[in-house]
């Protein structure tokens, strides 16, 4: 599959990580061209990677915050006829406390803002960075919990997921991604108790 990924930064490093570990493609598309071909040319390595300004690919990562998802998703909507749009975003605001949003999820905002013919699905918004580049956590591979009104999309996902080491779990319909997104928020929240800052994941055992 060939995967762009919005944004240059943690995530979209992380996610590309695991995307050319399952011998897909990435392609980056950042807030300059510039900053996408920089990261680009550092992960040549790793696989097939380059940059671009448009969406043409199977699917897209939204690896930007949520108060820039539906804005990106907008300005590439001619682009997504067919493209599976993943939502990997934790609403918070400034002081990383959790947004109010409409329509019961951010990821249910960011499917009003994209166009008929490409379905929005809710991922990898559990998963922190710094796992994801490895894979695994403890010795298990990281759970990456799956929510979505297509299946098809959702099957294209886990397979993306699976081909990369990781562990996908349907999560049910994208209203679902309600409860996910305070998964997320919880799981940053606690990070304060843990020795280990940001290297913990959520998993269901077994
Ligand atoms: N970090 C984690 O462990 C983690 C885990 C789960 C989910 N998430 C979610 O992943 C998403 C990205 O987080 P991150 O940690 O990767 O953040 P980050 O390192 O700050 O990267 C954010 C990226 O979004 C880009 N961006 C910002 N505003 C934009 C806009 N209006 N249009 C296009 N691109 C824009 C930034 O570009 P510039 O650098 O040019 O501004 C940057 O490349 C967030 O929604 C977050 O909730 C993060």
């Amino acid at each position: 599959m060939n995967v762009s990924i919005a944004g240059t930064g943690t995530m979209a490093r992380a996610i590309a990580t695991r995307v050319l570990a399952g011998g897909h493609e990435v392609v980056f598309i950042g807030t300059h061209i510039a900053k996408a071909e920089d990261l680009a040319d550092e992960l040549t390595g790793l696989g097939t990677v380059r940059a671009a300004e448009e969406v043409d690919s199977d699917i897209l990562v939204l690896a930007v915050p949520y108060s820039a998802a539906p804005h990106v998703v907008r300005q590439h909507a001619a682009e997504l006829d067919g493209t599976v749009v993943i939502d990997i975003s934790n609403p918070v605001d400034d002081s990383f406390e959790p947004m109010e949003v409409e329509l019961g999820s951010g990821a249910q905002v960011i499917a009003a803002a994209a166009p008929d013919g490409a379905p929005v699905v809710k991922a990898f918004n559990t998963t922190f960075a710094g796992t994801l580049m490895a894979g695994e956590v403890a010795g298990q591979p990281l759970d990456v919990f799956i929510a979505g009104d297509d299946e098809a999309a959702k099957a294209k996902v886990a397979r993306l997921v699976q081909d990369g080491g990781l562990r996908p779990i349907d999560a049910g319909p994208l209203r679902r991604a309600r409860e996910l997104e305070a998964l997320g928020y919880l799981h940053m929240a606690i990070q304060h108790t843990r020795d280990t800052l940001f290297a913990t994941a959520v998993k269901v055992l077994p």
